[in-house]
């Protein structure tokens, strides 16, 4: 069979769009299962991959809503796990601010539960307010990449520890867990000590899938060499392109075949029936954008106070940040490439938190992804609507019937895990 595409959902429940909410008829909580639970079924029908949420440490009034007031992400998907069946369940948690041990616990508890869908999105948290709340310094970037290595070497190592086989509950001989088939991870490293094992029996798909979006060189190294899913920041093709092959070409050095990561580029789709209702659609979310929301979303991306300048002056040169590098990356080179002023960058971020705006007639839509796809730029999408259930209901029911007619996804769910459906193999345990 030919190369499918893949699909994740980025579940913000207010939306992508900073103001999505403000559209009539859209979902205005992240807290509400029941309507997490409809976007659930909505992600199914439209056979995606998997749904992502991704977290965050601190509550900031002026930033996005859904960052700031909204579910935990291992609780919500436990609960999302039983009301579906097919589809992966992805959370973030953070490497700098959690420990390996209840991470390669909690993940291993999730693969169990949803039989085997879990997938964790290792990253290393950018913003500096989290540390308030954990007592601590926030660490700088490359000591928090240090630190995201050797965690997800101790979550890896905890998950081997456990042999498929090593639960016997043989009701003759009364032996519960063989013995010889659990060890000790013995763990001593720079940042984490770690005896083991896990209290949880080795998951379902052997590790959960692991995810990662950093996009500076380190965040590209760790992925290279650990994660099964990147998501990308993306604005331009050529430069995704460029992103796709870089991330690609560093896997052989890790002993990984290049298809062993799925990169998935973000993109908000705003689909109409035709091109001027999709604009129509835009233009009706970017009336709700105003300095109160879009400045914190801008200042937050950029890692500098942006309510200094002026917002029809130029984008003012900004000396690097330690918080992201993706994102501010990705933005300035579209800036110049654009000629943009800071407000068109503003309206940017406001539309999607900066990543891609993909407005279209749904035929459109399918014809800009084919191309990326068909292009080796991504090996499928993290799908971000602006606002649900509308807009995910639009790409759902009329861009993906579109993409299944041409061959380039799925028409059914084939396969028990997250694994499967991505087509990666499960880990062999090296300790067994
Ligand atoms: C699609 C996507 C999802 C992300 N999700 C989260 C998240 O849930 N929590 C978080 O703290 N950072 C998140 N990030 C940020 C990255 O994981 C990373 O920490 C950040 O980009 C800084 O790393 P870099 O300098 O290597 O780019 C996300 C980034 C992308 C592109």
């Amino acid at each position: 069979m030919s190369r499918q595409m893949h699909f994740g959902l980025f579940l913000l429940g207010t939306g992508s769009h900073i103001a999505g909410w403000r559209q009539p008829g859209a979902m205005d909580t992240f807290q509400d299962i029941e309507k997490v639970r409809q976007i659930a079924a909505t992600a199914e029908r439209g056979l995606f991959d998997l749904i992502f949420m991704g977290d965050n440490l601190n509550a900031d009034p002026a930033s996005h809503p859904s960052y700031t007031a909204r579910l935990e992400p291992m609780t919500l998907l436990a609960a999302i796990a039983g009301a579906t069946r097919h589809i992966g369940l992805g959370g973030t948690v953070s490497t700098t601010y959690a420990d390996p041990f209840s991470v390669a616990r909690a993940f291993a508890s999730l693969d169990h539960i949803s039989g085997g869908r879990a997938a964790w999105n290792a990253v290393t948290t950018s913003a500096p307010a989290a540390a308030a709340n954990f007592g601590t310094q926030h660490p700088d970037h490359a000591r928090r990449y240090e630190r995201a290595g050797e965690f997800v070497d101790v979550v890896t190592g905890l998950w081997d520890c456990w042999a498929d086989d090593a639960i016997c509950a043989d009701r003759a001989s009364g032996v519960y867990i063989d013995p010889a088939k659990v060890r000790p991870l013995d763990h001593e490293g720079p940042f984490f000590k770690v005896k083991g094992p896990l209290n949880i029996g080795r998951s379902p798909q052997g590790h959960p899938i692991i995810s990662q979006a950093g996009g500076s060189e380190p965040g590209q190294m760790l992925a290279a060499r650990t994660a099964d899913i990147v998501f990308a920041v993306v604005q331009d093709l050529a430069e995704a392109k460029a992103g796709y092959d870089s991330l690609k070409a560093r896997l052989p050095a890790f002993g990984r075949h290049p298809d062993e990561v799925c990169v998935l580029p973000g993109v908000m789709p705003v689909v109409g029936r035709t091109a001027k209702e999709a604009r129509e659609k835009l233009n009706d979310l970017m009336q709700f954008v105003d300095t109160s929301n879009a400045l914190g979303m801008l200042s937050e991306r950029f890692g500098h106070d942006m309510s200094a300048y002026a917002l029809d002056g130029p984008i003012p040169d900004l000396p690097e940040a330690d918080t992201y590098k993706s994102f501010t990356g990705v933005l300035l080179s579209k800036a110049r490439r654009d000629g943009m002023s800071l407000r068109d960058l503003y309206n940017l971020v406001a539309a999607a938190r900066g990543h891609w705006v993909l407005c279209g007639a749904a035929e459109e839509v399918a014809d800009t992804l084919q191309q990326w796809f068909e292009a080796g730029a991504a090996d499928g999408f993290n799908v971000m609507p602006p606002y649900f259930p509308g807009a995910f209901d639009d790409f759902v029911d009329l861009v993906i019937p579109i993409l299944q007619e041409r061959g380039l996804f799925r028409t059914a769910y084939e396969g028990a895990t997250l694994r499967d459906l991505l087509g990666l193999k499960r880990p062999a345990n090296p300790n067994f």
